[in-house]
């Protein structure tokens, strides 16, 4: 792979605000690492001690490459971590959720008060039958419900496989019968933008071929109520209401699956990431605690859907194992209006706010007037995740949103890491544009295709080369796939499928999925910074570069540019965009066609779809699009 020199002279670099060196959770980065590095299974076995165990491990960590294991042996309830050891200390009546709904419904839930909905819904769930290790499918919006039944499985040692509740009803068909769910948990509707959008009809279309699904668990919000099919149909309520009080949670082994997240691969079916029990939650624990900060004061928002595994490890799990306050919504960010987010945060008084970069790009592009209205100043801490954070939504972000005073995690990671991996620990300075460096426990760097590390300043492939806590276990009923994961190069490290580059400091910048590489005559370009650089200019707001074949060089750049508001697309300003990209990037970075476009096809948790654009160049079929925001 020929060397491409990325590095930007002009990369700016922001030193943290001196106050946050003084807190006692901000533990000093280098330390931290070389406690790891010393001595991996003390540094892990320290952080898995803070939490309960019913047995302890034989071993910390077993790697017989590519398949490990944690705490052998050990028995665990990840719901004994986030409920009991909370309630039976001081947190027993401290909020572990605010839930905020559309038109001002609120609903508040203590840990106490979620302790009880949690055993009520594990005996409703034992009372159809569901046993240690059956898989039940969560259908439901993100509402406190959806935690309950979460929560509810993993107390009984059941498996989840949550499914984002804005998929149809062939993805969902697919994945339960992919996961050969027993039960499925659903609402009649969701709520969204002042409307509702029934959900019992898409269950009901994606049941016709799910021979293994015997109940239908359906929480009625609507009026006047659904009907239900007897026998089949059973009412969330009244199952919760008529179920005993007292549950004990089960005993399960560290190596038993907790969940499966289904995610989409590049080309066929999707996968289903199974996370363990043991390892997933002291991955959970560990990033939720260090990177994110989390701590008693703290109302924490993080808007991924709880469908996504985003959601699952910082926006239950996680939090709920530090005994955090959780925020959780319905409203989306420009209903009723582009302001509606940050008069959340000046409510709540959220302090850790961790969204996505789309998010901040939208908001950048309807312009601060909307976050000047509210006071912000509860925040102390921003962060980003599901692709490169720019550095213009960066500096948009830290001016406008964390006025100056907020540190910004980028944080890079995967459905199948499970955690955190890369970003920029709060202490440490940021680069934007970087994510940052492997956090204490992660062994990752920039390679080539042999496997061998690359100078600094030059594109690579991100390699993961020893075994983490969170790490998936295995691809759902298919190791054949999983053994791919850790196949890279000639030591076979973990290939995360992601393009990066490290500077001379050990920082890492994300360029793309290698999936989406383009490679003009002979030479590597990162989709992303093709898009990074269109969108640095000041008519651009969001941009998506493909690679189209050419039979001269291979493949030429073509990049689908939408506009900002009000501006017009003249030849003048298709000149000034080539010339723009050129200038930070070099001629073998631009684009040689530009179109101007009012949309760009996105995944629903707001990923680009840069095949689905190439297909359409190229009039072929785009595959699997089930990811596909409408
Ligand atoms: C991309 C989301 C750059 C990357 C947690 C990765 C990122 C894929 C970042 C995983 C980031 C995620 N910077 N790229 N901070 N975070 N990605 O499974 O390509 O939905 O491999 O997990 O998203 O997406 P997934």
């Amino acid at each position: 792979m020929p060397a491409e020199e990325v590095l930007k002279p002009d990369q700016k670099v922001y030193y943290p605000d001196p106050s946050y060196q003084n807190s006692a959770l901000i533990r000093d980065y280098d330390e931290l690492y070389r406690e790891f590095e010393k001595d991996p299974d003390a540094f892990w076995r320290r952080i898995a001690s803070d939490l309960l165990w019913f047995k302890q491990w034989d071993t910390v960590r077993t790697w017989d490459h590519p398949h490990a294991s944690w705490f052998t042996n050990a028995e665990l309830n990840i719901t004994y971590n986030c409920l009991e050891r909370h309630v039976n200390n001081d947190r027993r009546n401290k909020v572990a959720i605010f839930w905020a709904g559309e038109n001002g419904k609120e609903r508040i839930l203590t840990y106490y008060q979620l302790y009880k909905d949690v055993m009520r819904m594990g005996n409703a769930l034992k009372s159809l039958g569901v046993r240690k290790g059956d898989r039940v499918c969560i259908y439901l919006p993100g509402i406190p419900e959806l935690v309950v039944s979460m929560l509810a499985c993993a107390r009984i040692g059941a498996v989840h496989t949550v499914v984002f509740a804005g998929y149809g009803a062939k993805a969902l068909n697919e994945r339960i019968t992919g996961a050969g769910a027993k039960i499925v948990i659903t609402a009649d509707a969701s709520v969204r933008r002042g409307g509702s959008i029934p959900l019992k009809p898409i269950v009901e279309e994606a049941l016709i071929h799910a021979p293994t699904v015997e109940k239908v668990i359906i929480l009625r919000t609507q009026e006047p109520k659904v009907g239900l099919l007897d026998d089949f149909e059973l009412d969330y309520e009244e199952l919760i209401s008529q179920a005993d009080r007292n549950c004990e949670p089960e005993h399960v082994n560290s190596e038993d699956p907790l969940f499966i997240l289904y995610t989409s691969g590049t080309t066929g079916a999707p996968k289903g990431i199974v996370h363990t029990a043991g390892g997933y939650m002291v991955g959970a624990y560990y990033t939720t605690k260090y990177v994110l900060t989390l701590r008693e004061n703290d109302v924490y928002w993080c808007t991924a859907d709880p469908g996504w595994i985003t959601g699952h490890t910082y926006g239950i799990y996680g939090p709920l194992l530090v005994g955090g306050t959780i925020f959780l919504t319905e409203y989306t960010p420009d209903y009723p209006d582009a302001g509606i987010w940050w008069k959340l945060i000046e409510e709540y008084g959220v302090t850790i706010f961790y969204t996505a970069p789309t998010a901040i790009r939208m908001f950048m592009r309807m312009g601060e007037e909307w976050s000047e209205k509210y006071d912000l100043s509860s925040l102390r801490l921003l962060g980003s995740v599901g692709e490169p954070l720019n550095p213009e939504a960066f500096e948009w972000f830290y001016k406008h949103i964390g006025k100056k005073n907020c540190p910004i995690l980028d944080t890079w990671w995967q459905t199948e890491t499970g955690m955190h991996m890369i970003t920029t620990m709060v202490g440490l300075p940021m680069k934007p544009g970087f994510a940052g460096k492997p956090i204490p426990g992660v062994v990752a760097t920039v390679v080539n295709e042999e496997g061998d590390p690359v100078p600094p300043g030059t594109n690579g492939f991100l390699a993961i080369k020893e075994p983490w806590p969170s790490m998936m276990k295995t691809v759902y009923q298919n190791d054949e796939r999983y053994r791919q994961y850790w196949n890279f190069g000639k030591y076979g490290y973990y290939s995360s499928n992601d393009i990066a580059m490290m500077d001379e400091d050990g920082y890492i910048m994300l360029l793309g999925r290698s999936d989406d590489i383009i490679i003009v005559a002979g030479h590597n370009v990162g989709t992303a910074e093709i898009e990074s650089a269109l969108v640095s200019h000041s008519a651009v707001a969001e941009a998506a570069a493909i690679g189209k074949p050419d039979p001269l060089k291979g493949n030429i750049i073509k990049a689908f540019v939408i506009l900002r508001n009000g501006v017009s697309p003249t030849p003048k300003l298709i000149h000034d965009l080539k010339y723009h990209v050129r200038i930070m990037l070099g001629p073998i970075s631009v684009p040689a066609e530009l179109d101007f476009v009012d949309n760009l096809p996105k995944t629903r948790s707001g990923k680009i779809m840069r095949r689905v654009l190439k297909a359409q160049e190229m009039g072929i079929d785009p595959g699997d699009v089930s990811t596909l925001d409408e």
